[in-house]
């Protein structure tokens, strides 16, 4: 059985996506935030957009102890991790508050080990509504990796000089063994041999349950910037000094604040004006006018493009970009208002998949009534 990890308040839409893909889906009997599905005899499971994290043949654990649950991991990985190969490992609690770890100007990545946080966050943590649970969770996913480490380190030292702490892209010859605790004593246990998580990129992500820490960057003119900032983020590249960015819907500022911190140099189009500040930085231009009609006087490496717009409008203009060729990388969100809008997604990504590669269409972390799609112009990547 395949568990998914559904973005926030989203377990009916993965259901119901997964019903569209031909696989039978459920949530029900399951905490709020798990969807489970059978696994596909193929192996083979095609994008979502509303999954966060995929835990292929996902195994029901009960352990009432912290040495329990290190022996069951211990067990899986003896049968699923191939001899003499790198692997992560992922552990998490899936139950209690839990409170946001945070990265973008102050970048949270570095203190983000796995199954635990840094203590300044757990203290965080503490004193949140639910947060004692939050933090109670944190600790025994802690210890339990601690009691995986010493019972490896006692009989199996070859396979623990294997594990590897990134959250950088998947290795062709990495596996992943992925731990949520649903409950102190009880949670799934997942072993994706390897090429599985390279194979399956868009669906099993480098971060603890597929979340990416919430951006924080308190010079940004607004929230905005936290969706162009992990969208980056999960991409694994992001534009550098001298590239051409075009942000298409870009007041108050948010993403054109990040193209600029990166070095880019800013083509901001919109009715209205950004903030005063980055109006008078020398590396943007602004253009009043409709994003829409805008058409560009030279290559594009970034279109970005936040316009509230319905989503196949800002789907077709997307399509017509790529189409053209000047473009190279892309991050656009698609606002989603209604069922019909959620019912259109597989067809606009299925538009969308004959020009862009990679391409992600996801509902992100911040990401609130809408999805993102990210990815690259299909041939762009390997020329640029
Ligand atoms: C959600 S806000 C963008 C926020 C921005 N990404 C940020 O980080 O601050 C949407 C923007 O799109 C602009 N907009 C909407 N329709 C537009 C159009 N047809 N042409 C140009 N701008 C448009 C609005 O004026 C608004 O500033």
């Amino acid at each position: 059985m395949d568990l998914f990890i559904s973005a926030e308040g989203d377990d009916a839409d993965l259901v119901a996506e997964l019903r569209q893909g031909g696989i039978t889906a459920r949530d029900s009997g399951l905490p709020a935030g798990l969807v489970a599905a059978d696994s596909p005899p193929s192996g083979g499971r095609g994008p979502l957009c509303f999954c966060r994290q995929l835990l292929p043949d996902a195994r029901l654990v009960c352990a009432d102890s912290v040495n329990r649950w290190a022996q069951a991991l211990l067990e899986a990985i003896l049968v699923g991790v191939p001899e003499g190969k790198p692997w992560r490992l992922h552990l998490w609690p899936h139950y209690g508050a839990v409170a946001p770890r945070t990265v973008g100007a102050r970048r949270a990545f570095g203190t983000h080990v796995l199954g635990h946080r840094s203590p300044k966050l757990e203290d965080r943590a503490g004193q949140t509504p639910g947060g004692v649970a939050a933090t109670a969770g944190m600790n025994r996913c802690r210890w339990i990796r601690e009691a995986l480490v010493e019972g490896l380190k006692e009989r199996r030292r070859h396979l623990l000089r294997q594990l590897r702490e990134s959250t950088e892209p998947w290795g062709q010859e990495e596996s992943l063994v992925q731990g949520v605790l649903t409950a102190p004593d009880r949670g799934w246990v997942s072993i994706a041999s390897a090429p599985v998580p390279v194979r399956c990129r868009d669906l099993i992500w480098p971060w603890d349950g597929g979340s990416i820490p919430v951006a924080e960057d308190r010079s940004a003119p607004s929230r905005a910037f936290a969706k162009l900032t992990e969208a980056l983020e999960r991409l694994g590249r992001g534009m550098g000094p001298g590239d051409h960015c075009v942000d298409l819907g870009a007041s108050p500022g948010g993403w054109s604040h990040v193209a600029l911190g990166r070095g880019a140099r800013v083509t901001a189009v919109d009715r209205s004006p950004l903030r005063d500040d980055l109006m008078r930085d020398p590396r943007l231009e602004f253009i009043r006018g409709d994003a829409f009609s805008f058409r560009p006087d030279r290559p594009v490496d970034w279109l970005v493009c936040d316009v509230i717009a319905a989503p196949e409008r800002s789907a077709a203009m997307l399509l017509e970009w790529l189409e053209r060729s000047d473009t190279q990388w892309f991050v656009v969100t698609l606002k989603l208002k209604g069922e019909e809008d959620r019912a259109r997604l597989a067809g606009i990504r299925r538009d969308l998949a004959r020009v862009a590669d990679p391409l992600f269409l996801l509902r992100l972390n911040a990401n609130k009534g809408e999805v993102t799609a990210f990815g690259c112009r299909r041939g762009a990547e390997a020329s640029g």
